[in-house]
């Protein structure tokens, strides 16, 4: 049976990297045998400027009914005015929390052709591949109350609120565990339970799971140790597992070990595996609309997509390898470009991991 794919462009480059990773579907489709169909919808500053709110019900019903969803990147200054409601990071996190997608697997590897590219030495970040596991739709981006008041001062207060039930570490522990399972069998997780109470909860329940994953190696590691260890020794890491504004923090963190956050996938998953697939960097409107963005992470995206959501692992390592060899032929967008390779820009890119493909 056909699966259906939502793709969602959104805002600034968005459109502009999608548009590459559509065509890898469709080449896939055409000459591998990838039984998909596509569709179009609208999320973010885009879906504002159509329809007055950042994730139309229309967008939803079509997430809510494709196999998995496919998406550019929301935001841009033109709608940091806007009401809070309005924004189109609001529309970013409701389709995560509408379609219940706890899950986001953020991978960071370096690939040996791009060595050289990342800010830090070679022999630190050589070989790299590490995973962070991070909550999705939980933590402080959807803790109530929140808001900004006004005191009996008449000073204004603004506030947060960081919590988590066992339920929700539970079953982001069970991933992470799961997922570090498959690969080095180790897994760190990151909290500050130190100070804060909600993650001593954390701690206390990754440690209980600890018990079901003999094979796993569990270790903990506080937040501000794991973002100096990050980029004093990124090679220590298998698995990460930490909160949503921690993750946030270090997969950006992470990104840039490998040479570009261009390159970064992602997944954001459901308990059953339906997924959507976004790069892990953002919209870049001093970027946007000069063909000049990096579509790979986009284009990697569509890997994690054939291996978590359509069953296709093979298909994914395939994909995976084309875009090796367009970086062994030396192809690079600016982001990633050093003096001995050809700058291309983003239609470039997207054409020759097509050919690769086609190979
Ligand atoms: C990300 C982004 C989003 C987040 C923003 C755009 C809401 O930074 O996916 O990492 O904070 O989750
Ligand atoms: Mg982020």
């Amino acid at each position: 049976m056909s699966r259906k794919i939502l793709v969602l462009p959104g805002d600034g480059i968005g459109p502009e990297i999608v548009g590459e990773a559509v065509k890898v579907l469709e080449c896939l489709r055409r000459d591998h045998g990838l039984d998909v169909e596509l569709e179009q919808g609208l999320i973010g500053g885009a879906a504002y400027d159509a329809a007055g709110k950042p994730l139309p019900e229309e967008t939803l019903k079509l997430a809510k009914a494709a196999d998995a969803v496919l998406l550019g990147a929301v935001g841009g200054p033109k709608y940091d005015t806007l009401d809070r409601p309005l924004r189109p990071e609001r529309g970013l996190l409701a389709i995560r929390a509408e379609l219940e997608l706890f899950g986001n697997l953020r991978p960071a590897i370096l690939y040996p052709q791009l060595a050289s590219a990342s800010a830090l030495k070679p022999d630190v970040v050589a070989g790299l591949d590490i995973m962070i596991v991070r909550e999705l739709t939980g933590g402080i981006y959807f803790g109530e109350p929140r808001g900004i008041r006004t005191l009996e001062n008449g000073e204004r207060q603004g506030y947060n609120t960081l919590v988590y039930r066992e339920s929700e570490i539970e079953r982001i522990g069970r991933l992470a565990f799961e997922t570090a399972r498959k690969r080095g069998k180790r897994l760190c997780s990151v909290d500050k339970a130190n100070v804060l109470e909600v993650t001593e909860l954390w701690r206390e329940v990754m440690t209980r799971l600890s018990s079901d994953y003999p094979d796993v190696e569990l270790s903990h590691m506080y937040v501000d140790n794991a973002a100096m260890q990050l980029v004093r020794a990124p090679k220590q890491f298998d698995v990460l597992v930490t909160t949503n504004m921690f993750g946030d923090i270090l997969s950006d963190c992470a990104a840039m070990l490998t040479g570009s956050i261009g390159m970064l996938p992602s997944a954001s998953l459901d308990k059953d595996s339906r997924g959507m697939y976004e790069p892990i960097h953002g919209s870049a409107p001093d970027i946007a609309g000069q063909g000049v963005a990096n579509p790979l992470a986009t284009i990697l995206s569509v890997a994690m997509m054939l291996r978590y959501s359509l069953g296709e692992p093979a298909l994914a390592e395939r994909l995976q390898a084309a875009v090796g060899q367009v970086l062994d032929q030396g192809l690079r967008t600016p982001d990633i470009h050093t003096p001995d390779t050809r700058k291309v820009g983003t239609t470039e890119m997207g054409d020759a991991v097509v050919a690769a493909l086609r190979a």
